[in-house]
């Protein structure tokens, strides 16, 4: 039985083998040929935060797949009126085939996962989100080939997104530039053991340093869920972090630009950039459903 907390809970084959999976579930998707591998499963998605597509794609990924998928939110569970996490999770993974984890602490999750008969997927905690990597990857390979010795400028907050693009310069093998204000940077040890695991990044404060020959560069909003009301504080330190069409000129003419969504435009990016001609905003949201769908079958099968 294996979990899925973070992306360095699958070996870099294994990740390859996720990614090769999803393109050809994809295609099959697309051909409109059934592909139901999972009959008879039980998907239980616990959800802490607020989603749009990550409740969608593993919802249609599951019903896709042949099997079943339940909402269970905390405002409408026990677990949202303080049920212990080691309780419920004896109780759900005795009923259902595979977990998905939407919370804030990741200490949740992985108390969760301790508890859990059956796998735990990370669907985002404070410090990772590792699906939207495997999208992210499957999304820049499908535009531009292998992402491996590619460089990545991530440009904003050092949050869960940040984390996620450090764990996958250990998985995929691209350098990763990271640029952040001096309070904002991600967390140290996660740049460490990224860094011993033989990872390339490097950090700044400087947006066009990050940005400068880069072949993908990749936001996220300033403030995460949970940090609504620092938006003030964020919207004043990340003055001169916006992806713009200037930052975008100092990276490849052929450079991509990624965002997971939900995006504020005129703080992160520029409208101009998320909308125009190097984004692939909306490829990589829908193959959140693909690399999720291709997960789903890796853990189950
Ligand atoms: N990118 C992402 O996870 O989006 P949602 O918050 O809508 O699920
Ligand atoms: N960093 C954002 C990502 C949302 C998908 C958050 O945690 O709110």
């Amino acid at each position: 039985m294996r979990h899925f907390l973070t992306l360095l809970d699958v070996s870099p084959d294994e990740a390859r083998y996720l990614l090769k999976r999803a393109a050809k579930i994809k295609r099959k998707l697309k051909e409109g040929k059934a592909y139901r591998p999972l009959e008879g499963k039980t998907l239980g998605m616990i959800f802490d935060k607020a989603s749009t597509r990550t409740r969608v794609s593993f919802e249609a990924g599951m019903f896709q797949l042949g099997g079943h998928a339940l909402f269970l939110h905390s405002d409408t569970t026990q677990l949202g009126r303080g049920e212990p996490i080691a309780d419920s999770a004896r109780v759900l993974s005795s009923m259902v085939d595979v977990i998905t984890i939407r919370t804030f602490g990741h200490d949740v999750l992985q108390e969760f996962a301790r508890y859990s008969k059956v796998p735990v997927i990370n669907a985002l905690t404070d410090l990772t989100h590792p699906c939207q990597i495997l999208a992210d990857v499957l999304t820049y390979e499908e535009h531009r080939g292998s992402i491996e010795g590619r460089t990545v400028a991530w440009i904003g907050d050092g949050n869960n997104m940040a984390h996620s693009w450090i764990n996958g310069a250990v998985t995929f093998g691209y350098r990763l530039k990271i640029a952040c204000p001096d309070n904002y940077r991600p967390d140290e040890k996660m740049l460490e053991a990224a860094r011993v695991l033989g990872a390339d990044v490097s950090l700044s404060d400087d947006p066009v340093t990050a940005a400068y020959k880069a072949d993908l560069v990749t936001t996220d909003v300033w403030a995460s869920m949970g940090q609504e009301e620092e938006q003030a504080e964020r919207e004043e330190a990340f003055d001169g972090f916006c992806v713009t069409d200037r930052v975008m000129a100092h990276a490849h003419g052929d450079a991509l630009f990624m965002h997971c969504l939900p995006a504020h435009r005129g703080e992160e990016v520029a409208a101009s950039v998320i909308d125009g001609p190097q984004s692939v905003v909306w490829d990589e949201a829908e193959n959140r459903l693909h690399a999720q769908k291709a997960l789903l079958e890796f853990l189950l099968k």
